[in-house]
């Protein structure tokens, strides 16, 4: 059922009614070597350039893989490359894919930035060593599309949440939604400090979305209300300045999360998640936490 959809009108499923797609048990990471902030490509960033510790970084970065490995994740870790600072946000250069006869597919991103391009053909090699089926998207007709990071799967279905405005555009989705046979829920993105769908939308279940509300339009804020029954929202400094809805909840039930978020975790708590808290600060000053540390896989 490809579609892309973009107002709560147009919508003529319901969540239960779209095929239920398996929960991914594999965790691909880039181990961030080299991650430092040379350049300002979000407002995050603004101020940052040559502030983070590498140690530090390195240091979180474990924890969070640890965390994933905790629960129950397998985790696959690929090296970064010198002069690619960024390349530890690997929800960034790819949208995998499992289709229904269990193969495995992946769309290769067009990065916005020139200065994260060179990230892709790396991220592509360990596709290729590992049997998916590629995708790319036509450059001459979509000029971006930053993959996971705005590419977010409903848990559980075969129904994709895509975020556009800054990152990615509208057109790459009608590729996406005819190639994987997927209906695509388009929200645009208003507030240029949630420049990534995973800023401001945290998909934690079937039934249950963490957001930032002000960084939607009203249209994308129908669209999210009608499809989930909980919606969590998460207070601008938690959002902004702890990256609360870059949380990623891999299986449904146990989030990992930016140190701090205090609301937003008793939130959870109440809604019956388990709840782990990691420090990311060295990658906040780079616009990044937990949820684009890393690549969901099957
Ligand atoms: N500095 C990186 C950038 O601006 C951070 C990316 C964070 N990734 C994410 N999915 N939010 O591209």
């Amino acid at each position: 059922m490809a579609q892309v959809i973009t107002s709560a009108d147009q919508i003529d499923f319901t969540v239960d009614e779209r095929p239920s797609m398996p929960l991914p048990t594999e965790v691909l990471m880039v181990r961030p070597l080299h991650f430092s902030v040379d350049y300002v490509i979000n407002p995050h960033m603004a101020d940052q350039v040559g502030k983070v510790d590498k140690i530090e970084a390195n240091n979180e970065w474990e924890l969070v893989r640890s965390l994933f490995d905790q629960v129950g994740m397998n985790i696959h870790v690929i090296e970064d490359q010198e002069g690619l600072p960024d390349m530890v946000f690997c929800a960034n250069q790819s949208l995998p894919y499992i289709d229904e006869d269990g193969n495995e597919h992946v769309f290769m991103s067009i990065m916005h930035a020139d200065e994260r391009k060179d990230e892709v053909p790396y991220i592509e090699q360990w596709y290729r060593q590992n049997g998916y089926k590629i995708h790319f998207l036509d450059e001459d007709n979509i000029s971006d599309f930053e993959g996971c990071g705005d590419a977010i799967w409903h848990t559980g279905k075969r129904l994709l949440w895509g975020g556009y405005g800054y990152r990615s555009s509208l057109e790459a989705y009608e590729t996406i939604s005819d190639t994987f046979d997927v209906p695509i829920l388009a929200l645009e993105l208003v507030d240029e400090s949630f420049y990534h769908l995973d800023t401001c939308f945290c998909v934690l279940d079937e039934d249950t979305a963490l957001i930032y509300p002000e960084a939607f339009t009203n249209e994308g804020l129908e669209m999210i209300n009608k499809m989930f029954d909980t919606v969590i929202q998460a207070s601008k400094y938690e959002a902004e300045e702890l990256f609360a809805c870059n949380a990623s909840c891999p299986d449904g039930r146990n989030v990992i999360i930016q140190q701090g978020c205090t609301d937003v975790n008793k939130n959870l708590r109440d809604n019956g998640f388990s709840v782990h808290e990691v420090s990311t600060y060295e990658f906040l000053k780079s616009g990044g936490s937990v949820f684009c540390m890393k690549m969901l896989l099957w």
